[in-house]
């Protein structure tokens, strides 16, 4: 790219009815870009972020805001800090800076800042505008769009939020550079979901180009990025509420939460989410659903990005941990199989006996990998 050249923008509608309809905005380099933002933003901002995202990011993003009042309020980095206490103290700073309902709310970070700001902007004065710059590969590729905001109870993940679209999603891949390892891997296993649910060529894409997507190309990951958008947006268009197909985007998700739970989060949420994919694969084999090869190629595409496979957690244990889950209908658990690559189905009627014996099939005494916690 020329230096004096505006970077390309790369725009995906989430095609919802009237005002809730927004365009994800994705490019390299797009963070400060001046007028990419502007027409979403009212003249005061706050800006919610946490120490370690403020820190790299907030200077460069201020030129994006134009000529709108800034104020920021910084929360706790990490998911034990999404929470009501938070929750209310971004409340509390927008009370105190004197906010109005013209106000933007523009969050700065990853799923936690997203959700949490998301949640905050969803109720204040019953509902202000929300800017959504995802920083993470998963909030880029999922948390920042679909209007799902939330924190969560001592009961359970996201267990208190609210359905608030943003008035824009800005994703930046440039600032996955600087993304732990780790937290970038796990952000691969909600790419990785996509392919599964919605497109067998996706999926086939990404086993060609996995190496390219850890090493963080940057044209790998807009195309990955971009992909993954779609889907989602197109997913959310048809079904805005969760009242039936959206549901296939929490394929892995209620294994996820739940080894999330039981291993008191030492797994990150992609993670988590890695093993319960694993986990569903194992299940839509035993149900004659899925074949085995199926199941071994999303084995396999998980592994090379670095992720779990298996995790230490029993089988009883995790099936009263899923029970929770908000998907469970009348204590009968709702689970997304898979028929074939590229697409799957929430069913009721898997039996106990064989989602037991699924997580017993993806059970060790592994941890997850704690290694390559570096941004390279
Ligand atoms: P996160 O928000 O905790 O971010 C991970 C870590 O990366 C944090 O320490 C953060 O400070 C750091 N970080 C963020 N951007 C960075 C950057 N560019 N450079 C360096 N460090 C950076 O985790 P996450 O994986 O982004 O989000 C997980 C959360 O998202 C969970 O709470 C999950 O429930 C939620 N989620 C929500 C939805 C939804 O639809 N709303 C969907 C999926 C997940
Ligand atoms: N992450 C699941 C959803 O947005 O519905």
């Amino acid at each position: 790219m020329n230096a004096a050249s505006p970077p390309a923008v790369q725009r995906i509608d989430v095609a919802l009815p009237g005002e809730r309809a927004y365009p994800i905005l994705l490019g390299d380099g797009l963070l400060g870009a001046v007028d990419v933002l502007a027409p979403h933003i009212g003249r005061r901002v706050l800006v919610v972020s946490n120490p370690a995202v403020a820190g790299l990011y907030l200077d460069a993003l201020r030129p994006s805001l134009g000529n709108a009042q800034v104020d920021c309020v910084e929360i706790g980095d990490g998911e034990q800090f999404k929470t009501l206490e938070t929750y209310a103290a971004i409340l509390d700073a927008l009370i105190e800076k004197r906010h109005h309902r013209t106000t933007t709310v523009v969050a700065l970070g990853g799923g936690v800042v997203g959700d949490v700001a998301g949640f905050a902007a969803a109720t204040y004065q019953r509902g202000v505008g929300l800017v959504q710059i995802p920083t993470t590969l998963l909030a880029q590729v999922d948390s920042s769009v679909g209007g799902k905001t939330a924190v969560n109870h001592s009961a359970g993940k996201n267990m208190i939020g609210a359905f608030h679209q943003p008035r824009a999603v800005l994703a930046d891949v440039a600032t996955l550079k600087t993304l732990p390892l780790r937290e970038y891997r796990a952000g691969l296993a909600e790419v990785v979901k996509y392919g599964v649910i919605a497109d067998v060529e996706f999926f086939a894409w990404l086993e060609t180009h996995m190496d390219e997507l850890v090493a963080k190309d940057a044209k790998a990951l807009l195309h990955a990025v971009q992909r993954s958008c779609q889907i989602k947006a197109a997913v959310v268009a048809e079904d805005e509420r969760e009242q039936g197909r959206r549901a296939i985007l929490n394929f892995g998700h209620t294994f996820g939460h739940a080894i999330e739970a039981l291993t008191g989060f030492r797994y990150l949420h992609g993670e988590a989410v890695a093993v319960g994919m694993a986990m569903a694969m194992d299940l839509s084999v035993r149900l004659g659903r899925a074949n085995d090869r199926d199941a071994a190629r999303v084995r396999r595409l998980l592994d090379a990005a670095g992720l779990p496979l298996d995790a230490d957690v029993e089988p009883q244990a995790m099936l009263t941990a899923m029970a929770m889950d908000k998907k469970a209908l009348d204590d009968q658990l709702r689970l997304v199989v898979c028929d074939a690559l590229g697409r799957v189905c929430v069913t009721a009627q898997a039996p106990r006996a064989a989602v037991h014996a699924a997580i017993e099939g993806c059970r060790t005494r592994h941890t997850p990998r704690a290694s390559g916690n570096s941004a390279a």
